[in-house]
């Protein structure tokens, strides 16, 4: 296990569709007691997703005639929104800032306060940015809270596989590069995982928890006692789960 000082180092990704399902209908407060209790224990670093709000964003861009990296950087402007919003609201548990390099990362986790970033650079999603941070910062484990409640052997919102599609507990990386092979790369597309992100977990041989992220509790609960509703991923398969108590 990877450790500052005392502490694992977790890297969350917090899906959009998780953390702003609408502008109106957000969960921030909702996620901020327990972002702060898995800081009290880890050095924590987040990234936001832009979800449906980036989607809208993108759509219009498109019918304006804008290129896909141009809307992509559409995309990743609100993804640092999103991320300045959850900032707000931890305070000063968290560094002031957004970065827009992993060095910004880096750099502001020195200060020992949660980070909390969005996207980099066009031509993926948010969940590339955060398996790509999570080999820089040499993390314990890579946290993906997403709007399923893990990875599936095909798309469970199909009704053509809805009855036949079985939910993994666990699962080696090679299998999930298999099962996201297939992905779109358009802007604002929608896949399970980024195949980029994937890549990376796979290169580096991060474990990664695929949960839902739509009971903010369960975040919580995966790390600190090891049940919860989702997918471990990793090189051999097995968990690493609890990681903190
Ligand atoms: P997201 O990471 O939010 O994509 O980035 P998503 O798959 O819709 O994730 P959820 O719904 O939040 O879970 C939104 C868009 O921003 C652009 C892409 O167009 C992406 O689809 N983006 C994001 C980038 O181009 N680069 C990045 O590093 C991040």
């Amino acid at each position: 296990m990877n450790q500052s000082g005392n502490k694992p180092k977790i890297v969350i990704a917090l899906g959009g569709s998780i953390l702003l399902p609408s502008l109106n209908a957000h969960a921030i407060h909702a996620y901020v007691p327990v972002m702060l209790e898995i800081a009290a224990k880890a050095q924590v670093y987040i990234v936001v997703g832009g979800g449906k709000i980036a989607r809208e964003y993108i759509d219009v861009a498109r019918s304006i005639g804008t290129d896909e990296s141009t809307s992509d950087e559409i995309g990743i402007a609100v993804t640092r929104i999103n991320a300045s919003l959850l900032i707000s609201a931890l305070g000063d548990v968290a560094y002031p800032l957004v970065p827009t390099t992993y060095h910004e990362a880096l750099s502001y986790g020195c200060s020992e306060r949660i980070v909390v970033m969005g996207g980099i650079v066009p031509g993926q999603t948010t969940d590339a940015v955060s398996a790509v941070l999570a080999e820089r910062v040499r993390a314990s484990i890579l946290v993906n809270a997403t709007s399923i409640d893990g990875i599936y052997s095909a798309d469970p919102n199909n009704p053509a596989y809805a009855k036949t599609a079985k939910r993994y507990d666990t699962i080696t990386t090679a299998k999930l590069l298999e099962i996201v092979q297939q992905g779109s790369v358009r802007a604002g597309s929608n896949n399970i995982m980024d195949l980029v992100a994937v890549k990376m977990i796979d290169r580096c041989g991060m474990p990664l928890v695929v949960l839902d992220g739509r009971d903010p509790a369960n975040v919580l609960s995966a790390l600190q006692t090891g049940t919860f509703a989702g997918t471990v991923v990793s090189e051999d398969g097995t968990s690493p789960l609890p990681l903190i108590s």
